[in-house]
């Protein structure tokens, strides 16, 4: 008796082993995972970021928005870095991201740094996600250990960043939440990374037509907003306006409080506190800083978590913008 109770606790501990080994591959992550290989990529990554984000407050919305974007298309793999080859076309021209996405430089400068303090071992998958956090606490918001090992992608989709996985700002609350799902994200965690929007900017095509048309929208808001970006189609689409109307460059969050007051600047901002399931996340949020900032690094890790690289899949790339 004692002897096959004590195989079966045998069988049944290497049977939870091995289905661990085979069904989650983000548990390979760890922020561990270059402690022996590369201690110093922290301070590596974060003094380029640092001297980035001193030069232009913007761009440490730009790197955080890089690893949304990435993470969306194909898992956290670096494929939105890569350039346009002869065999691929990559993501950076796809609709959600040409004309719109932006960093790229400061990658290619933070990795130049990490290759010279340690090189071929850091991926650009990895940078992104430690790039991200830097950005987030040098403005101001919650710090988090980053989970590691993510490898990079020998390609990139253009198709596969065109397909809708990143929803445009004119989402209804279902398609928001459903796209969100469908990355293994939940309601809650697409309203606490929504939060993101707190620092950064948009242009005049894609606000257009919430602040001459909608209704649930603050008069004076809109006027002003207005000011900078015509009503005609064509002129002015390109005119930046901050996404958190007053702190723009302070990861704090103001961005509920404006939707609290109808001064989101983005129909699917705004749409997360209209009378649907998300807003008294959105009115706790507005109150509650404490519980905005764990519930958005907990969503950021999960989103870091998207079908990552890892093992001996991929590669580690010498330079983001192109396959070994
Ligand atoms: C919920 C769905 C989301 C939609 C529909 C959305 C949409 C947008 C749009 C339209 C812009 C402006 C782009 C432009 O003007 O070219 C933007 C900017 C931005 N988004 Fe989102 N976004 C979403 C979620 C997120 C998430 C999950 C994050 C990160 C955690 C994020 C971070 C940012 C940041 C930081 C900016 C400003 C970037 C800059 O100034 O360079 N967004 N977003
Ligand atoms: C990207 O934007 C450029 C400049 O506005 C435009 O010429 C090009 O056609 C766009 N690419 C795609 C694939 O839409
Ligand atoms: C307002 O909505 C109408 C009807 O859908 C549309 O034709 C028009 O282009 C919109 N105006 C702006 C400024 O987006």
């Amino acid at each position: 008796m004692a002897a096959s109770a004590a195989s079966f606790g045998v069988v049944y501990l290497f049977v939870v082993v091995i289905s661990m080994l085979g069904s989650s591959t983000y548990a390979d992550l760890s922020k561990n995972f270059y402690s022996k290989s590369c201690p110093k990529v922290f301070t590596a990554v974060e003094s380029v970021v640092k001297s980035a984000v001193s030069k232009e407050h913007r761009m440490g919305a730009s790197l955080v928005r890089l690893f949304f974007h990435d993470c969306f298309v194909k898992g956290c793999d670096g494929s939105l870095l890569l350039d346009d080859t002869a065999s691929f076309t990559g993501e950076k021209t796809a609709g959600p991201n040409n004309n719109s996405v932006r960093g790229f430089e400061v990658v290619d400068a933070i990795k130049a740094r990490v290759e010279k303090v340690c090189p071929g071992v850091v991926s650009c998958a990895d940078i992104l996600a430690i790039a991200a956090r830097d950005s987030v606490v040098i403005l101001g918001g919650p710090d988090w250990d980053v989970k590691l090992g993510r490898r990079d992608s020998k390609t990139a989709s253009f198709s596969a960043a065109n397909s809708g996985v990143i929803p445009p700002p004119t989402a209804t609350l279902s398609q928001l939440i459903n796209r969100f799902n469908a990355r293994g994200l939940s309601a809650k965690d697409m309203v606490a990374l929504s939060g993101a929007h707190t620092i950064g900017k948009a242009r005049c095509v894609l606000f257009r037509n919430r602040i001459y048309n909608e209704t649930n929208i603050d008069g004076s808001f809109a006027k002003t907003r207005q000011r900078s970006c015509p009503r005609t189609s064509g002129s002015g689409d390109n005119n930046l306006a901050p996404l958190d109307v007053k702190t723009r460059n302070s990861f704090d969050l103001k961005y509920f409080k404006n939707l609290l007051n109808k001064k989101g600047l983005l129909h699917s901002d705004q749409i997360l506190f209209n009378g649907g399931s998300t807003d008294s996340l959105v009115k706790t949020y507005s109150s509650n800083v404490k519980t905005f900032y764990s519930d958005f690094v907990t969503a950021m890790i999960k989103m870091g978590n998207i079908t990552p690289l890892t093992g001996s899949k991929g590669e580690i790339r010498k330079n983001c913008r192109r396959p070994n």
